[in-house]
């Protein structure tokens, strides 16, 4: 099925998901082995994709998979403001 695996996950360095899977895939168990490896995670913002990164690394270790769809960690979700 059409996978995309070129979907980028960290945008200041410019880190594509299938980079940072081969980087867990091969060993990088926490998040700062990931960063070690590919860069992903502290870049110029500050490291705003450490929410895909976190839940795709526990993914992985729970099950083995990365997820087919990533679903960003934490932040804080926010309320429709009422209108009238
Ligand atoms: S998007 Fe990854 S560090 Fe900024």
């Amino acid at each position: 099925m059409g996978q995309k695996k070129s979907e980028v996950i960290c945008f200041c360095n410019n880190i594509s998901r299938e980079e940072i899977e081969s980087a867990i895939q091969n060993g990088a168990d926490t998040l700062n082995k990931i960063f070690d490896r590919t860069t992903a995670g502290v870049g110029a913002c500050g490291g705003s994709c450490r929410r895909k990164l976190q839940p795709m690394l526990e993914h992985y270790l729970k099950t083995g998979k990365f997820p087919e769809k990533i679903v960003a960690s934490g932040g804080k979700r926010r309320k429709k403001p009422r209108t009238g």
